[in-house]
């Protein structure tokens, strides 16, 4: 049985993953409700993303400027839409800057999950709303730690983050599956490898190394380069993402991944002979901007995810090579100059202040 939700409250929308899926959502599936996007708008948010869905579902898309911290602002948003599924992207989501500066991830990757169960709860478990609900919780394969050169991580594998970030996510995780346990609040977790795609803030792997690349700055490879992810494409991640709220048991975690592994090294070699294909250069034309620099404090190894649960019980499937996936990517990085050009410049930003209020309590 499919559910038909009529108001999905989707936080952080205007980020990377989250405006993938709110446009994955209008133009991909049957959806017929209505979206509030719920963002603080951070540094890597940006509402410029999703510029053609307000314009094209005027009256089906809503974005309020909510920080999840401020529990009375959230109860409003619960209050006036009432939302019967919640889709839990927002985070602090960089590793790098969780190794500066722990204390956002604490507070917004725990603290404000807990916010948005506590009043998942209250609109939903207290007031014996009859219509179905459930509280999807967007999470990462980095809870389950480092692996070595072999194995992979199944939903069974035990918890052993290593850096603030994957810390504050496996704490939220765990918040997730106590709400379930001890309240029967109606939830569901997936746990993705790293995803690659349009939007994506230009501070991870992928993009950051596209964008220097076409500045011919150095392409900074932390340690000896042969750290390994896992990659998927980001539309294949919210469609992931959309079959599980459909259709998934309540109370299941499912891995979602790439089945695609790289070595960071390998992965940037291939971005440089893409990227030289598209500009004209010769092959090996931006390889000599590789540098080798200091590693990332308790630089995680290898992630590799397996994820037959997800094939086996919803019928998942990727639907984009990492071959093609890439080539997209690079096009739209290589298209979209306006949008690299306003986040560098601050110009975004500004604009946001101008035209942007906090939601008053
Ligand atoms: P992102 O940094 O691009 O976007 C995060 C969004 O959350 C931004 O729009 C930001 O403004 C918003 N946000 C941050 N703090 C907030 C707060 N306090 N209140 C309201 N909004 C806030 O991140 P992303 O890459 O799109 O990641 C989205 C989710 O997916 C995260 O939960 C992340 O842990 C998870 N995830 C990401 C990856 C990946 O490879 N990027 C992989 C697996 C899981
Ligand atoms: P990143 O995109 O930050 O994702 P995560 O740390 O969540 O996996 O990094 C992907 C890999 O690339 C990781 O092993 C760190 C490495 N890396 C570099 O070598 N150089 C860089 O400039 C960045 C941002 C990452």
């Amino acid at each position: 049985m499919k559910r038909d939700f009529s108001c999905i409250l989707v936080t952080g929308g205007a980020g990377f993953i989250g405006a993938n899926f709110i446009r994955y959502v209008f133009y991909k599936t049957e959806f017929r409700g209505i979206i509030v996007n719920v963002d603080k708008l951070t540094y890597s948010a940006n509402l410029k993303n999703l510029e053609d869905i307000e314009r094209d579902f005027k009256d089906r898309y809503y974005f309020e400027k909510v920080d999840i911290c401020d529990r009375k602002a959230l109860d409003i948003v619960f209050k006036e839409y009432a939302p019967d599924c919640v889709v839990h992207f927002a985070a602090e989501s960089h590793v790098d800057r969780s190794i500066l500066g722990p204390e956002a991830f604490i507070k917004t990757n725990i603290f404000g999950t807990f916010n948005l169960l506590e009043l998942a709860k209250k609109y939903w478990i207290e007031k014996n709303s009859l219509s179905e609900k459930l509280f999807h919780h967007v999470s990462t394969d980095e809870v389950y730690g480092s692996l070595g050169k072999k194995g992979y991580f199944y939903e069974t594998t035990p918890y052993g983050p290593r850096s603030p970030y994957s810390a504050s996510k496996a704490g939220s995780d765990h918040l997730v599956r106590a709400y379930f346990h001890t309240y029967n609040l109606p939830v569901t977790i997936s746990n993705c490898s790293n995803n690659y795609g349009p939007f994506q803030f230009p501070e991870k792997l992928i993009p950051l190394m596209i964008l220097n690349m076409l500045e011919e700055k150095p392409l900074p490879v932390y340690g000896d380069g042969k750290n390994v992810r896992d990659w998927l494409y980001v539309e294949d991640h919210c469609s992931a993402v959309w079959m599980i709220i459909s259709e998934s048991k309540v109370g299941e975690t499912y891995n979602i991944g790439g089945e695609n592994e790289w070595e960071n090294i390998k992965l940037v070699k291939k971005l440089c002979e893409i990227v030289a294909e598209k500009n004209g250069k010769k092959r090996d034309y931006y390889k000599r901007l590789i540098s080798f620099v200091k590693d990332r404090p308790g630089h995680d190894k290898r992630y590799a995810i397996k994820c037959d649960k997800i094939k086996k019980t919803l019928k998942w499937a990727r639907s984009v090579s990492f071959e093609e996936g890439l080539k997209v990517t690079v096009d739209w990085y290589l298209k979209n100059e306006e949008w690299i050009k306003s986040i560098k410049s601050g110009e975004y930003h500004r604009w946001i202040k101008k035209n942007y209020k906090d939601r008053k309590k």
